[in-house]
């Protein structure tokens, strides 16, 4: 936890795209102060599994971090966010559209207040373009950024990845680009504004699929198992192909379950060995797999044959007959198969956490190993857990001061009028 040391960062974000990057943030060391609104962020009590706990979506992407309320529609919270941004390295947002300039908070008034700031911010569009002013989730972004219409089989509709790409993979994004500001910043002394939009996110995640895209101009893509043409124009939705210059795809194995597939990549240099040990010799020496532009050919007979053999086996049997022959594979892991597979508990990537409303839960690790910085993962805050001692340690409140503040409604939203 050394590598931010010394990084305080004023946390505005909600939902996943913002947490999960200021979660990360916090694992490499940063003071991750989240400022929440009187409410709390709505993950809170989104897909509640125990009552009037703080939600796992909450927890699982909040860990680390120091909660304070602040009701930023109040002046005495404007002047409490603006003292903790002054005091902060980062400060990161990921509102609609327009929320912080309608709380009075543009980027030329947060620069003007603390010229060192550098300030994360995630839109689905980004603040220019025809698109800027919508609002964005998950699977906008995926829908916009090509993901979806290259996902599934041709026949079928566009998918959604289980994999977040548009709120998890923008968290990426940004993690990257503030780190490369706060480099910049040691140099300069100056802070700046740092943009990711989640169409471009997933488009960056998509940047294969566009590789192809323009392969179609000048002719077919042979190694797609689905049929393709030269002026195609959008590229297909394929399947389980591998996507890369070797075939790759998943095959069905014993009982036949959901997840009883393991995924198979033919890379040219084992084909000879793989062939031999499902189909002999005969296999080995057929004219329609000798090389690989003949195997793209004729890529879905060697499927079907590679899937003949593999009945008989299950995932993981399949797995140990293709190791030693070095064929690059891996089985399809349910989620359960994760939470209980050793590999993934020995490196930390499924982690057991204690909360007080909740008991104990598991948090998916933390990705990113460095060796002398290991992330010590700590449950997340319970709304407004940290206000107090926030307010004394980074502002030097003292209990006077504070009790006024509360008075004034910094902290709290403002009773509802009658009707
Ligand atoms: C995710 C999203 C669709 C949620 O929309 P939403 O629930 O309507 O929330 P918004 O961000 O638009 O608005 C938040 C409101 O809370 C208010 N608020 C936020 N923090 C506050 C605080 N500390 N004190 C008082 N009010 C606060 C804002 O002022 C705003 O109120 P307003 O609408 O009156 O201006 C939207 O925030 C968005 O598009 N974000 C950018 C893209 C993104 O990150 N999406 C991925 C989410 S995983």
């Amino acid at each position: 936890m050394e590598a931010l040391k010394g990084i305080r960062i004023l946390d505005m974000t909600h939902v996943q795209a913002g947490p999960t990057c200021t979660q990360l943030l916090a694992w490499l060391g940063a003071d991750v102060i989240k400022l929440e609104p009187p409410q709390g962020d709505a993950t809170r009590g989104q897909l509640r599994d125990v009552p009037n706990a703080d939600s796992l979506y909450f927890t699982m992407l909040n860990c680390n971090k120091r909660s304070i309320v602040v009701n930023m529609k109040s002046a005495e919270g404007k002047t409490v966010f603006v003292e903790l941004l002054k005091k902060s390295d980062i400060v990161m947002e990921n509102f609609g559209p327009g929320v912080l300039d309608r709380l009075g908070f543009s980027w030329e008034k947060i620069h003007r207040l603390n010229p060192r700031v550098v300030m994360g911010s995630i839109k689905g569009f980004g603040s220019s373009g025809p698109y800027a002013d919508f609002k964005a989730y998950e699977n906008v972004a995926q829908a916009m950024g090509g993901a979806m219409s290259t996902t599934g089989v041709p026949e079928g509709p566009p998918f959604v990845t289980g994999a977040q790409i548009g709120d998890t993979g923008t968290g990426l994004h940004l993690a990257i680009g503030l780190l490369a500001a706060l480099q910049q910043r040691e140099r300069t002394g100056a802070g700046q504004y740092v943009e990711v939009a989640m169409m471009d996110g997933v488009m960056n995640l998509c940047r294969v699929k566009f590789r192809d895209h323009q392969r179609l101009t000048r002719g077919a893509l042979t190694e797609y198992s689905v049929p393709t043409y030269p002026g195609m124009g959008e590229v297909p939705r394929a399947g389980n192909d591998s996507g890369g210059g070797q075939l790759g795809n998943a095959i069905h194995c014993k009982p036949h379950g959901p997840n009883d597939w393991l995924y198979v990549v033919v890379q040219e240099a084992v084909w000879e060995g793989l062939a031999n040990r499902i189909g002999g010799e005969a296999l080995a020496k057929d004219p329609r797999f000798a090389k690989i532009a003949e195997r793209r050919k004729n890529q879905n007979e060697m499927w079907n044959i590679i899937t003949d053999f593999a009945k008989n086996y299950t995932k993981r049997e399949f797995m140990a007959i293709l190791n030693p022959l070095d064929v690059p594979c891996g089985p399809i892991m349910s989620t359960e198969d994760l939470a209980n597979d050793e590999h993934v508990r020995g490196r930390n990537m499924w982690v057991e956490l204690d909360h007080p409303q909740r008991g104990k839960w598991w948090n998916v690790g933390m990705p990113i190993k460095l060796s002398d910085s290991p992330a010590d993962i700590q449950r997340s805050p319970l709304l407004g857990e940290h206000t107090d001692e926030v307010l004394k340690s980074v502002l030097g409140y003292d209990d006077a001061k504070i009790a006024s503040l509360k008075q004034a409604g910094a902290f709290s939203a403002p009773p509802k009028k009658a009707a």
